[in-house]
């Protein structure tokens, strides 16, 4: 009798698996490595490292071309290295949501502009876009040029020390960006709490390889599952001191504003006429302690200024979200540009001539204007980011049926953004492996 009921359960979990794999052949006429029932490509990933499954997606681009699919048990992600696709998909509406492992990062970050999405990501959005004009981004370059005096001497100071000797430029970077991220997006000077910050720096690096390794470990994917894990402890107690960190932030600008009576006009800007003369500029924090957005009684064209302040709750996920995403990823391409320095003497020497062509020796500080002297430089970082791109791979969720390059995508369908091969397919990048600043270099007419 026990013998027949197993017979008949497996019987039936099998006609399931083949009813469920019949459809996702069905609506999959895209190629892909071959998908097992039940299981997916699951198999594929279960035991590789981080690095391991990053050249594994990258090998499949190369092996099924721009579009192709994946599937991890009935979730299906259709990965797609095609530019004309991307734009058609972050333009779309129909792909305003984020993936789920974004969910997973907002256990961190909460429900800030990377993690958000729909209406709330629009208002938030235009809220914070007047933080970004070239007008406000350039009162900083006075803080951009100061800052990168300092790191280069403290990059010069560890070279000294220990002559001959390599030094691990991410960490001092690291501690770099987030420092000019204190004083341009949060306005505090932040020069004296350079072990608060290292330590910030840390919990972060902490954080994104726990988040990275919940997101390709088949049981830590599971919620309910990673709760149950010793890491779960320690990623609550990375994400309350990051908090706390961007908190005090938060915390120390609001005081800030108090003291130095920075004055607004009626429409919630600084007015610079009566500004004290210690508040030389407004940083995004700022933006957003004054933007209001829309609440319930708002028309959806009414201005920035019409409804309600953030919330403290809201204000704290953009900060956080802010710290993270500004400074490690400018860390990142900061490091693959000084490699580059490094690896290609010719080209180092050509950045060197510009400078001292363009700029000369005996500057005190770089202004707004001497950026755009530097036009080698400007291919120099752009071709940088091409083969070294800080985000290789995005997500989106398409939130209806829709179709990408012809193709039928059911709603819920996760879909990467290969930008790392996007980046070097030789269709767009002739030679795509061969660095090549004079790619971006406009021609002369
Ligand atoms: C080289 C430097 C940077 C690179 C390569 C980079 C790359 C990216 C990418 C690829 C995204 C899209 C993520 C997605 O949609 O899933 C993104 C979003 C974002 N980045 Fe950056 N980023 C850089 C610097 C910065 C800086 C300096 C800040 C802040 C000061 C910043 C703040 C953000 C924010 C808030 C978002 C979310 C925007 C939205 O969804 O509306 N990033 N970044």
């Amino acid at each position: 009798m026990f013998y027949v009921i197993c017979v008949n359960i497996l019987v039936f979990l099998i006609f399931l698996a083949f009813v469920y794999d019949l459809k996702f052949r069905s609506c999959g006429r895209l190629p892909g490595p071959r998908r097992w029932p039940i299981v997916g490509n699951l198999l594929e990933f279960l035991w590789l490292d981080s690095g391991a499954i990053f050249d594994r997606l990258i090998s499949y681009s190369k092996q099924y071309g721009e579009v192709y699919i994946l599937d991890f048990l009935y979730d299906r992600t259709v990965v797609c290295a095609s530019p004309s696709d991307a734009k058609r998909i972050l333009t779309s509406y129909k792909f305003l949501a984020k993936s789920d492992d974004y969910g997973k990062v907002s256990e961190w970050i909460g429900d800030g502009l990377l993690v958000s999405k729909g209406m709330k990501w629009m208002w938030h959005r235009k809220a914070i876009a007047p933080a970004f004009s070239t007008v406000a981004l350039r009162q900083f370059v006075p803080v951009f040029s100061r800052r990168a005096e300092e790191v280069c001497a403290k990059l010069e100071a560890l070279a000294d020390e220990r002559p001959g000797e390599p030094v691990d430029v991410l960490p001092e970077l690291k501690l770099h960006t987030l420092g000019v991220l204190c004083e341009t997006v949060m306005g505090i000077p932040c020069g004296e709490e350079q072990d608060r910050q290292r330590q910030y720096t840390q919990v972060v690096e902490e954080l994104k390889s726990i988040l990275y390794w919940r997101m390709f470990s088949w049981f830590a994917n599971f919620n309910t599952l990673f709760r149950l894990t010793p890491t779960k402890r320690r990623f609550d107690e990375l994400v309350a001191l990051s908090r706390s960190f961007t908190h005090d932030m938060i915390d120390r600008r609001r005081k800030i504003r108090e003291r130095s009576k920075l004055v607004f006009d009626q429409d919630g800007n600084i007015d610079f006429e009566r500004l004290d003369p210690r508040s030389k500029y407004s940083p995004l924090l700022d933006t957003l302690l004054n933007a209001r957005l829309p609440d319930g009684t708002t028309s959806p064209n009414a201005g920035l200024f019409d409804g309600r302040p953030l919330t403290d709750e809201e204000i704290q996920d953009e900060v956080d979200t802010f710290s993270f995403a500004g400074h490690d990823t400018t860390a990142s391409a900061m490091t693959f540009i000084l490699y580059n320095v490094a690896k290609y003497p010719e080209m180092q020497e050509r950045l060197y001539d510009e400078i001292v062509s363009e700029i000369g020796t005996e500057f005190s500080e770089l202004n707004f204007q001497d950026l755009f002297k530097l036009c080698y430089m400007d291919s120099f970082i752009k071709e940088s980011l091409r083969l070294f791109p800080p985000v290789p791979i995005v997500a989106r969720i398409a939130i209806d049926d829709t179709y990408v390059n012809m193709v039928d995508i059911k709603a819920g369908t996760s879909v990467a953004l290969n930008i790392f091969s996007m980046h070097r397919h030789p269709a767009y990048y002739p030679d795509p492996e061969r660095f090549d600043p004079e790619r971006f270099r406009k021609s002369p007419d």
